[in-house]
């Protein structure tokens, strides 16, 4: 437990965190003193492992079960989880999944899935935890803000990607939303910002870092020259929860190791 907690008395949801970057932001934040919903719709033993390990760890956690992209599910999910913590001070969108093909091979399910996941579910998580933010308010001894919502992205809202189309589509969707809805919901006390992780080692992109082979063609393309953890994206995350990052609004903190900065041209061009 952060011997400072800045998320002291917050209750947080953070969606898909039952694996991957999820997981570890749930933990930040709940290491940070917020009480977590940790949601997951399939691996219900992953949920309850992370459970345990918050509160053995000194944190106050509970795992909920839900599809972001059922409406009906996530309302139910947002009720459950006011009922248990009162209130939500924090969203972090993150659930998302990749469904790659070439194009002239994807499928309309594939396409359709990664979006009403991707897209489509952070609307909908954002849209529960709104209402609740306007219907509560500031509370100033918790925070500045009504509330808050983190979005993940990708370096994949900026960087084109062949063979996944519909991924990229739902990255680039994420970041004109979180932009409308910032700039609509800044007046009323709510931040709305992105995190734009780059290739962090979870088992998303396992194929891209479990050989050296790999590996090393995946560091050709960071310049920091390591794989992120997804402890990275936590500490991030905790961060722009925070009230630390009050002034922040509308934006992505990409963590990235340097992905965005074309190393394709450090020798080239
Ligand atoms: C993707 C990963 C990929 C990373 C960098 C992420 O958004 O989910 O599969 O490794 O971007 O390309």
């Amino acid at each position: 437990m952060n011997p400072t907690p800045r998320l002291k008395g917050q209750s947080a949801l953070v969606t898909g965190a039952n694996s991957g970057i999820g997981l570890e932001v749930a933990y930040a934040l709940a290491m940070d003193g917020a009480s977590v919903v940790v949601n997951y719709v399939t691996h219900p033993e992953a949920a309850d492992d992370l459970v345990k390990r918050i509160e053995n760890d000194g944190g106050k956690a509970m795992a909920l079960k839900a599809d972001v992209s059922n409406e009906a599910e996530v309302q139910a999910m947002f009720q459950q989880m006011c009922a248990a913590y009162g209130t939500i001070d924090i969203l972090v969108n993150n659930a998302g999944i990749q469904k790659d093909s070439p194009l002239e091979q994807m499928s309309l399910a594939d396409w359709q899935l990664v979006l009403n996941i991707n897209l489509t579910g952070q609307f909908l998580c954002t849209r529960e935890a709104v209402r609740e933010f306007l219907r509560r308010g500031v509370v100033p001894e918790r925070s500045c803000a009504a509330g808050k919502v983190i979005c993940m992205s990708s370096v994949h809202e900026v960087i084109p990607w062949a063979g996944h189309a519909n991924y990229a589509a739902s990255k680039g969707g994420i970041n004109m939303m979180m932009k409308s809805m910032a700039q609509e919901l800044a007046p009323r006390k709510i931040r709305v910002n992105s995190i734009g992780p780059g290739a962090i080692q979870t088992p998303i992109n396992r194929e891209a870092w479990d050989t050296p082979e790999a590996l090393n063609r995946l560091l050709t393309l960071i310049p920091y020259g390591r794989i992120g953890q997804p402890s990275d994206i936590g500490k991030a995350a905790a961060w722009l929860a925070s009230d630390e990052a009050d002034y922040v609004n509308g934006t992505t903190l990409f963590v990235d190791g340097g992905m965005l900065l074309y190393p394709g041209f450090s020798t080239n061009g």
